[in-house]
C-alpha cells in the first residue's frame, strides 16, 4: 500500500520524505494557493524532491479543450506528474482521448461505485473516492471505499483505488482496512496517525529503568 502526503507544502514534504515512507504528493488547487509563490515552480521543487514517487498536479481550466491542452502542458512537466481531473461527465471525452495517448491521470473529485466504475472503464491510472467530503455532509463516505475495492477486482480493472478526503485516524484505518492501493494523507493526521501516548511512556519506562542500573556503555 503507498502513502501519499496531501499537501503543497514543500517543507513538510521534505521532512516527511527521510522517513522513507512517502510514495508520492497529491496536490490540488486549494494546497497550491495555500502554498503561495508561485505554483508551477512548487510542483517542480516537489517533483524534484521525490523524483522516484507519484505526484498529482491538477488542471485548472474549465472547458473541455483547454482541460485537453492543460493536461498534456501539465504532463510534460516532470516524468512523475499524474494530471488529476475531475471525475466530471464533460471530462469523459477527454479523459478517454488523454489515456489511448497513454498520460498518467488520477481521477479527482469520485463520490460514486458508478463515477469510480466509469474510469476505470476509461483505463485511468487511479480513482479517487474524497471519503471525508462524504462525512461532511452526514453520510459514512467510508463505504463508498469498500464498494469501489469490490468492483475493481470483480471486473478485473487495472484502475488503482486511491483514497483521498481523509480527515481522521479513523479515515486512514479504514482505508486501509478497505485495501486501498493508495492512501493520501494531510500532514496533522499523518502526525497523530504516528503517535501513541503508549509508545511515549514505554520509551520513558524503559530508560528509567535502564538508568537504575547506573551502565555507560552498552553493549
Ligand atoms: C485529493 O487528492 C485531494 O487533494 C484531497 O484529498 C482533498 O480533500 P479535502 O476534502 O480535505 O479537500
Amino acid at each position: 500500500m503507498k502513502i501519499f502526503l496531501d499537501t503543497a507544502d514543500v517543507k513538510q514534504i521534505e521532512k516527511w520524505k527521510d522517513t522513507g515512507l512517502i510514495d508520492g504528493v497529491t496536490t490540488n488547487p486549494t494546497h497550491l494557493s495555500k502554498a503561495k509563490g508561485n505554483p508551477r515552480k512548487t510542483v517542480l521543487e516537489i517533483c524534484k524532491l521525490l523524483p522516484k514517487g507519484e505526484i498529482s498536479v491538477e488542471v485548472t481550466e474549465k472547458k473541455p479543450d483547454a482541460v485537453y491542452k492543460q493536461a498534456k502542458a501539465i504532463a510534460k512537466l516532470s516524468k512523475n506528474i499524474l494530471v488529476k481531473i475531475p471525475c466530471h461527465r464533460d471530462y469523459y471525452p477527454i479523459i478517454a482521448k488523454l489515456a489511448k495517448e497513454r498520460v498518467k491521470m488520477n481521477i479527482t473529485l469520485v463520490f460514486t461505485l458508478i463515477q469510480g466504475l466509469m474510469m476505470c472503464k476509461l483505463g485511468v491510472d487511479y480513482i479517487s473516492p474524497f471519503v471525508g467530503r462524504w462525512d461532511d455532509i452526514d453520510v459514512d463516505g467510508v463505504d463508498v471505499l469498500y464498494q469501489l475495492r469490490h468492483m475493481i477486482d470483480e471486473y478485473g480493472f487495472e484502475t488503482g483505488l486511491l483514497a483521498a478526503s481523509i480527515r481522521g485516524v479513523r479515515h486512514f484505518n479504514e482505508a486501509i482496512m478497505a485495501g486501498s492501493d493508495v492512501v493520501t494523507v494531510p500532514i496533522s493526521v499523518l502526525e497523530k496517525s504516528t503517535d501513541h501516548l503508549l509508545t511515549d511512556q514505554g520509551i520513558e519506562k524503559f530508560d528509567a529503568d535502564w538508568k537504575k542500573l547506573g551502565i555507560r556503555t552498552f553493549p
